[in-house]
């Protein structure tokens, strides 16, 4: 009998769904876009300053480790790494759900990686759907407090828990309830989604709650359809997952979408971002940081400078991309830069 009702076994199975996907040909959700090479961009490459703000501290590149995983053994191996490779290039690290984790505080270790990443933005990652039913916002406070988190995520996800034949689809009553949290707890709130994107108008009732940032996790990247496919035994169930294996808004739709939008919250975009290039792409159009999930996985299973390695190169190209498109600082990306296919 589990003891974690299936957690551990449920969040193994999609680290391995992730890697297989992640080892199939991947199409480009940043492609109907090119940037406009400026060949005369009158700065030294040297001189090119990607530096932002994020929770307070202070990063080389608007860049950060989306969500992945969190409780059993094998998770806690990704948790570290992804730690001390965060901490090695300055890059923000988010922690997968810790929903096992206050209901087995065995498995708590796997998430307590803040010593491994002293100097970096670190989140905790919790489902919003789960607030006031598995856990409530004390629970909710403990949890950010005993990882040392700088801020607490919620991801929404109704179509990933529809998805699992043990999934949570319950989903009335949740804005008032995050309403709630962002008002009672002390430290900054983010909501994101898992892969299938958030609305324009989703965006403006998360932001009017007074969150800190929204990562919009489009799709195009991570697909739920195919993971959760390969998971289910039923063969009726595994072809609607296929049938949902594209659901979703892409994060370049969104950010196009919110374009004119005045808000407060910051504009994460993830999903399918898959190099500092893409990330690039995302700023110009209007995001305050870039994300990505998927690609640090299998670094992340091997080592922290393998995790590293893979975040320098992101750095780097977006270093390069700024160099060519002729920008000195973030302040200088704009929608001028882009132009469509
Ligand atoms: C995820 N993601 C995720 N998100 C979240 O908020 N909490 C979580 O626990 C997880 N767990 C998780 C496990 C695995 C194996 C993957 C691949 C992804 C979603 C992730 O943070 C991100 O939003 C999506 O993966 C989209 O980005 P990419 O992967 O296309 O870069």
């Amino acid at each position: 009998m589990e003891h974690d009702g299936g957690i551990s076994r449920r969040k193994e199975e999609h680290v391995r769904g992730a890697l297989e996907l992640a080892a199939v040909p991947h199409s480009g959700a940043f492609d109907n876009y090119r940037v406009v090479h400026n060949a005369l961009p009158e700065i030294a490459l040297n001189d090119v300053d990607a530096s932002c703000e994020f929770l307070g501290k202070k990063l080389r590149a608007p860049f950060m480790i989306a969500s992945l995983t969190g409780g059993p053994e094998l998770a806690g191996k990704i948790n570290e790494n992804l730690a001390k490779g965060a901490q090695r290039t300055g890059v923000p690290v988010a922690l997968g759900s810790a929903r096992i984790a206050i209901h087995d505080s065995s498995t708590l270790s796997s998430f307590q990686v803040r010593s491994l990443c002293p100097d970096v933005p670190l989140l905790a990652n919790l489902g919003l759907v789960d607030l006031d039913r598995a856990f409530d916002i004390n629970d909710c406070r403990e949890l950010v407090k005993k990882l040392h988190a700088d801020a607490l995520i919620f991801h929404v996800n109704p179509l990933h828990e529809a998805l699992q034949t043990e999934g949570n689809t319950d989903f009335a009553g949740l804005l008032e309830r995050l309403r709630r949290a962002v008002h009672e707890l002390e430290f900054p709130v983010i909501v994101k989604e898992v892969g299938h994107g958030i609305s324009a108008e989703v965006f403006r009732k998360l932001d009017e709650c007074g969150v800190y940032a929204v990562d919009v996790s489009g799709a195009g990247g991570t697909s739920w359809g195919y993971i959760e496919g390969r998971r289910d035994k039923d063969p009726m169930l595994k072809r609607v997952c296929r049938t949902f294996s594209n659901w979703g808004i892409p994060a370049v739709s969104i950010l196009e979408g919110l374009r004119e939008t005045r808000r407060n919250a910051k504009l994460i975009a993830s999903g399918g971002i898959r190099s500092g290039v893409d990330v690039f792409k995302a700023v110009c159009l209007g995001a305050d940081l870039g994300a990505a999930g998927l690609p640090f996985l299998e670094p992340a299973l091997q080592n922290p400078e393998a995790v590293a390695d893979v975040l320098r190169q992101f750095i780097l190209e977006f270093r390069l991309a700024m160099f060519a498109a002729g920008c000195r600082d973030l302040s200088q990306t704009g929608l001028h830069l882009l132009e469509s296919r």
